[in-house]
């Protein structure tokens, strides 16, 4: 397909977005000045994308990058969610008009696009810079008309718990036979085979010790992890997480008013605006979210969960709201943000091409 140099810009910051198990649910169509996005439903058939929230979260990230892309090269960009009413698959169309003056924020958003990832390492505890801080907040300032609420967590005891809350994820992924499996299907164990699927976890971007490394490769077999998970080996993992989790400046829990798709893809939006900040900053952070979309799985599709892995979510889902400052909001996100060093290795992305309908 012939595309205009400024939309082959536009669509190239979208497949930059992050996404849940770097799944990639976008395809595009263009069409003069107006791209449609879609959501390819079958990139994320996990338990972890019930009712496609994850997706939505990740369609919204890559809108956000559209939006920075059109107007750091001085275009308006208008966003129409769901244009066609009763089409769920068809997210948006987003129209480019000429015209507008980029702004120095939506220049410097743009030129961290492609340096934005997600940083699996253990950071340090120092307090970001409160100007950081508060051009995190910034970042989303205006999306409280959509009932976003962006908490920052920073006191050392309440991270804690958050953390909990984040690695209680991995302990029920371990010890779940479908998580297991969708996980360990969607691991790559060397630049080549990441290079090829292109969706998933690259295992260095995991940022395991080499020993975990090393027991990940046997425990990718059920028979060998039902070993392990009589030896309680899930909850070892989420002690040890648990720990690099807390190794942060501070929590970010993103909360909106309902759970309806657009909900999430707001979420997604400020995700976006966030993290490309924090970016900039010099400021690493990880999405935390398995504990919030397992929960939504399990109050929806209970069967897919044991009754001690339905609790195990449900303390930490009490935790996590416990700690909310508006009490009647739906928690989307959560993050852990700080300083640190670089990530060991970055996810591929689809081409352009291979994304395009
Ligand atoms: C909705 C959503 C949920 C995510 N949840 C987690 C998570 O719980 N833990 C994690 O380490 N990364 C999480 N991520 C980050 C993705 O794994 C990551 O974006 C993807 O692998 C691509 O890598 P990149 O962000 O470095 O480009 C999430 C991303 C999105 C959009």
């Amino acid at each position: 397909m012939n595309i205009v140099p400024h939309i082959t810009a536009i669509l190239e910051a979208a497949l930059q977005a992050p996404s849940g198990e770097n799944s990639q649910p976008w395809k595009f169509a263009v069409n003069g000045n107006t791209i449609e996005l879609f959501n390819d439903e079958a990139s994320d058939t996990s338990l972890y994308n019930y009712q496609y929230r994850g997706s939505y979260v990740a369609l919204g990230a890559a809108i956000e990058n559209m939006c920075i892309a059109a107007a750091a090269g001085s275009y308006d960009a208008t966003v129409t969610l769901f244009p066609e009413p009763g089409n769920t698959v068809h997210v948006a169309s987003i129209t480019l008009a000429p015209g507008i003056v980029a702004s120095p924020k939506d220049a410097m958003l743009y030129g961290v696009i492609t340096e934005r990832t997600s940083n699996r390492k253990p950071y340090t505890k120092e307090a970001l810079d409160p100007a950081h801080a508060a051009a995190m907040i910034a970042a989303v300032e205006g999306l409280e008309r959509y009932g976003l609420v962006y908490q920052r967590v920073t006191e050392r005891e309440a991270i804690g718990k958050l953390a909990e809350v984040g690695a209680t994820n991995e302990e029920v992924m371990l010890q779940n036979k479908s998580l297991h499996q969708f996980f360990f299907s969607h691991l790559t164990w060397s630049k080549e085979e990441d290079a090829k699927k292109k969706v998933g976890f690259f295992i260095r971007t995991l940022e395991l010790p080499l020993p975990v490394r090393a027991l990940f490769k046997l425990m990718a077999h059920w028979p060998v992890m039902v070993f392990f998970i009589k030896l309680g080996f899930p909850a070892v993992v989420r002690k040890a997480n648990a720990a690099t989790y807390a190794s942060a400046a501070e929590f970010g829990i993103l909360s909106m008013p309902g759970d309806t798709a657009q909900d999430f893809i707001w979420t997604g939006r400020a995700l976006q605006r966030i993290w490309l900040t924090a970016t900039a900053f010099g400021i690493r952070m990880q999405p935390l979210t398995g504990s919030i979309f397992l929960h939504f799985a399990s109050a929806g599709l209970p069967d897919a969960f044991s009754s001690q892995e339905r609790e195990l979510i449900l303390n930490q889902i009490e935790s996590l709201y416990s700690m909310l400052t508006h009490k009647r909001s739906v928690v989307t996100c959560m993050f852990r943000a700080g300083y640190g060093p670089l990530p060991s290795a970055r996810a591929t992305r689809y081409t352009l091409e291979e994304r395009l309908i």
